[in-house]
């Protein structure tokens, strides 16, 4: 299918903005705001988000959880410490993006990225726009290589990393409270913009 996509920044604290099969992409800063619409979200995720994220504090799934979340989401961005978003499509929220660059082990010039697209909306291109969107607020903000941690068996965002030029890293991760094994993603940011899949 051809797609005509534009790209436009705008005002207002919303980070870019795309036209992906005729429907407004966008970035907004993730704030308390968002608890509701992030918690339908992950109600309708069910049992994937649970085999996925056993180590999730008890009032995950309760408003007032989802509230204090994007609370200390909001105070790591205000640390200067990470860019958190959530993806709006057509005004809706459909999942979050989100850069990181406080971790120790992370070299200068270098963010941590991860992102979800809540499972009624995968498969559209969503999260390919928002990546891609993220690495060029990455760019902004003078990062030069972004990396991504990702389950060895999450073929979904093994596809999509790869797709946007992320190589793997020899050396498996093992993450904090999660026993599944882990790979190294990353890249360069000089060609995010030549790199960008057109459909
Ligand atoms: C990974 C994830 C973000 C992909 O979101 P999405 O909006 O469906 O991705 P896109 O539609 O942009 O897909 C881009 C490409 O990724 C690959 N891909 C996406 N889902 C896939 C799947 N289930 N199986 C195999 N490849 C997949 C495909 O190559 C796809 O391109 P195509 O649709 O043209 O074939 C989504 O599945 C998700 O949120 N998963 C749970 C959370 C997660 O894993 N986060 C990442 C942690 S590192």
């Amino acid at each position: 299918m051809s797609v005509g996509r534009m790209r436009r920044r705008v005002n207002g604290g919303t980070h870019g903005a795309d036209l992906i099969m005729n429907r407004n992409l966008k970035l907004e800063p993730w704030r308390t705001q968002h608890a509701q619409p992030i918690l339908d979200l992950l109600m309708a995720e069910g049992d994937e988000l649970v085999r996925r994220e056993p180590w999730r504090p008890l009032d995950f799934l309760t408003l007032s959880g989802q509230q204090r979340r994007a609370a200390a989401i909001e105070a790591l961005v205000a640390d200067e410490k990470g860019a958190h978003f959530v993806i709006l499509v057509d005004n809706d929220v459909v999942g979050t993006v989100g850069l990181d660059w406080a971790a120790a082990d992370l070299t200068p010039g270098e963010a941590q990225i991860g992102y979800w697209i809540a499972r009624c909306y995968r498969r559209q291109g969503f999260a390919t726009v928002a990546v891609c969107l993220a690495l060029d607020e990455a760019v902004q903000l003078g990062y030069g290589r972004v990396r991504a941690n990702v389950a060895s068996k999450n073929e979904a965002s093994i596809a999509l990393l790869q797709r946007l030029g992320f190589s793997r890293e020899p050396e498996t991760i093992q993450m904090e409270n999660d026993t599944r094994a882990h790979l190294r993603f990353s890249r360069w940011l000089t060609l995010v913009e030549l790199s960008r899949p057109h459909r």
